[in-house]
């Protein structure tokens, strides 16, 4: 078995390169930041959208607009909505959650109590299980809550439940590597709110992405739906063949196998799974996944032409006779 690290598509990288040989040129520049945006804006079903540097500036320019408190998720969100919270001086308040997908009630309870003026959360629960986005956006609608949903996972749903601009006020990504619009750098930011995005628009100006990024967007943007759907579909069929996965009947794009000593089955793993061009196991406790102690299998950094049967078989086998 050969695994291979995600990768830009043949296309992107192409495109990029032949994006380069036109910077400078203002005209061509505006060109694929417009192609960019409009490919976004059809994606996410949000009015407006900008490119920008990497996913943690389109972090910073949504907070940038926030005066009050920021809530997050206890845990299976990401770090950078702390460093940034800090950064800015607002105040944190944790939303406790079941292993990382929240509950409604709670949420319901918990922003009645605090009166944040936004959440911050990620599609999927630390990658491995998909949020109740539609059902959050409601209690968040009803208390005036601003809705930031990080799509770094989760672009190009087909199903719209994820990264989809009908039920979040702002979307933010990382199209940074690997990501699921896998340019290997980059970010971008959508919203239909248009006072918001006038008043990001020194921010957004500052942190914006190249050309070259754009150009490697428009590639990567199409390519999402089909990488997602496998990515997620490779997740189903591991987690149905060891029996200690958390979130088994949740949509994910990577799997939590919660052990004592996932140091040392790390390393193990690592030996036996090998990965050309990176890796695809990390360990936990980790507030990007689960605050417990497990070993994370990340089927999102692979290629989706390693994710066969015989492969994903192969990489069970090894698991379960490892951990
Ligand atoms: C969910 C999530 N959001 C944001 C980021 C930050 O993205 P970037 O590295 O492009 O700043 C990452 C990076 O891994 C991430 O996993």
């Amino acid at each position: 078995m050969e695994l291979f690290f995600k990768m830009p598509s043949k296309e992107a990288r192409t495109a990029m390169s032949d994006a380069s040989l036109e910077l400078g040129n203002r005209f061509r520049g505006n060109e694929y930041k417009k192609n960019a945006e409009e490919a976004i804006i059809k994606t996410t079903s949000h009015d407006h959208a900008r490119v920008l540097s990497s996913g943690n500036a389109a972090i910073m320019a949504a907070m940038s607009t926030m005066k009050g408190p920021v809530m997050i998720p206890d845990q299976g969100g990401w770090s950078g909505f702390k460093k940034i919270c800090e950064f800015y001086g607002l105040e944190l308040v944790n939303l406790p959650t079941e292993m990382g997908v929240i509950h409604l009630e709670t949420l319901d309870e918990l922003v009645k109590l605090k009166s944040p003026e936004s959440l911050f959360f990620t599609s999927f629960a630390g990658y491995m299980a998909e949020q109740p986005v539609k059902g959050i956006y409601d209690i968040c609608e009803d208390n005036r809550v601003i809705l930031v949903e990080d799509a770094s996972g989760s672009v190009g749903d087909p199903q719209k439940k994820l990264a989809c601009g009908d039920h979040s006020h702002v979307l933010v990504a990382s199209t940074g590597s690997p990501k699921m619009v896998n340019v290997g750098n980059g970010g971008f930011i959508s919203t239909s709110d248009q006072g918001m995005v006038n008043d990001m628009s020194f921010i957004l100006k500052t942190l914006q992405g190249s050309p070259v990024t754009c150009a490697g967007l428009v590639e990567e943007i199409k390519r999402a739906p089909e990488s997602l759907v496998k990515t997620i579909n490779a997740c189903e069929f591991i987690k149905k063949e060891i029996e200690s996965a958390l979130h088994p009947k949740k949509r994910g794009i990577n799997i939590a196998i919660p052990h004592d000593e996932p140091k040392s089955v790390a390393r193990l793993l690592r030996n036996k799974l090998q990965v050309n061009g990176g890796g695809m196991i990390t360990t936990c406790p980790r507030y990007d996944r689960i605050n417990q102690p497990a070993i994370c299998l990340e089927v999102k950094n692979l290629d989706i032409h390693c994710l066969k049967k015989e492969n994903l078989r192969e990489i069970v086998d090894i698991v379960n006779y490892t951990i």
